[in-house]
């Protein structure tokens, strides 16, 4: 049995980015007998940038119901905000003492959204990378699922997990991250050559899970492409083509080298025409789904009560096993 850990922030809007990435692995994930897979809202990660209070509740639901729509099935899989389990805030002050400045301040993305929020550069934004090391380490996780960007946050999970083991002999599991084979990376339909983004300035370039078709068949229509005419899969020369092949794969279940050969001969407008329509199938169960689920909050904050007592009782294991290592004095009852 491997243990499988992941979240996702729920800010913005869930792109399909966000689904081929992560979310349509973890589905692939939770569909293994072997594994056992823990899915977290990172909603304390989320406030590491300020957010409106009514948006940021909305959104947090709305993605719960997401999660669900597109596939996570709460009966095998936990699913449950970050914020309900009090032991993820308890560990990361815990292993803050076990994390030097110095590595904090060289992540990449530290400086990334430092340069970017320079009016609030606040010590969460910092602290970020070992809130997300108290997050696979109290569940024991075997295996990450992440995208490239959270690869250094892994192996500084690593780091601190090898630095307290050393420490106090065999405390944290030490998790291997990985990054899934299938669509691991959508770029901007208007800028291929970066990351398909909820914070894409310009809205044509990112897919909500939740536009209508109208309006994804027109984002595909002004997808930014090359001025060649060739059909064909190399990122590196063709980036905007390549990033259509591989959405129409998954779209359509199938390989890139498929959907590639398919293709010869199609024009440009007629691939974008195929993609989108590809994509507007794909989707809308997940929209009729996320309608219906979203309507019953009782049932969604039912969901996530439950969601959230299985991990806690897991967290609070692996927490006081720490606590007891480092020589707090654990209280009684
Ligand atoms: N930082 C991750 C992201 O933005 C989300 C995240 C938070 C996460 N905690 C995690 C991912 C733990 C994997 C494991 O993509």
């Amino acid at each position: 049995m491997k243990t499988i850990y992941s979240a996702i922030q729920p800010s913005g809007i869930m792109t399909l980015g966000n689904y081929i990435g992560a979310v349509n692995n973890w589905n692939n994930m939770q569909a293994d007998k072997d594994n056992k897979c823990i899915f977290a809202l990172a909603d304390l990660h989320t406030i590491t940038v300020r957010q409106n209070p009514q948006d940021f509740f909305n959104n947090s639901l709305s993605f719960y119901a997401l999660l669900m729509a597109v596939g996570l099935d709460v009966n095998k899989s936990i699913v449950y905000f970050q914020s309900h389990v009090r032991q993820h805030s308890e560990l990361a002050w815990l292993l803050n003492c076990y994390t030097y400045v110095g590595e904090m301040n060289r992540m990449t993305q530290f400086k990334d959204k430092s340069a970017k929020h320079v009016d609030n550069i606040n010590m969460g934004l910092m602290d970020y990378p070992v809130l997300m090391a108290a997050d696979i380490l109290l569940y024991g996780a075997d295996l990450v699922p992440v995208g490239y960007d959270q690869l250094q946050h892994i192996e500084i999970t690593r780091d601190i997990a090898l630095r307290v083991n050393n420490i106090y002999g065999d405390v944290f599991k030490v998790p291997e991250g990985f990054i899934p084979k299938v669509g691991a990376k959508i770029m901007s339909l208007q800028d291929p050559e970066s990351k398909m983004s909820k914070s894409d300035p310009n809205p044509n370039g990112v897919i909500s899970c939740l536009d209508a078709p109208e309006v994804i068949m027109k984002k595909f229509k002004r997808a930014v492409t090359d001025s060649d005419t060739r059909i064909a899969y190399d990122p590196e020369n063709k980036a905007g083509i390549s990033n259509l092949l591989r959405i129409l794969a998954v779209a359509e279940g199938k390989s890139v080298e498929q959907v590639e050969a398919e293709c010869q001969g199609l024009r440009y407008g007629d691939l974008k025409v195929r993609v989108g329509e590809s994509v507007v199938e794909m989707l809308r169960p997940f929209r009729s789904e996320y309608d219906r689920l979203i309507a019953d909050k009782a049932y969604l904050l039912k969901c996530a009560k439950d969601g959230a007592e299985k991990a806690s009782a897991i967290a609070e294991v692996t927490l006081n096993k720490f606590k007891s290592a480092i020589g707090f004095v654990p209280r009684q009852g």
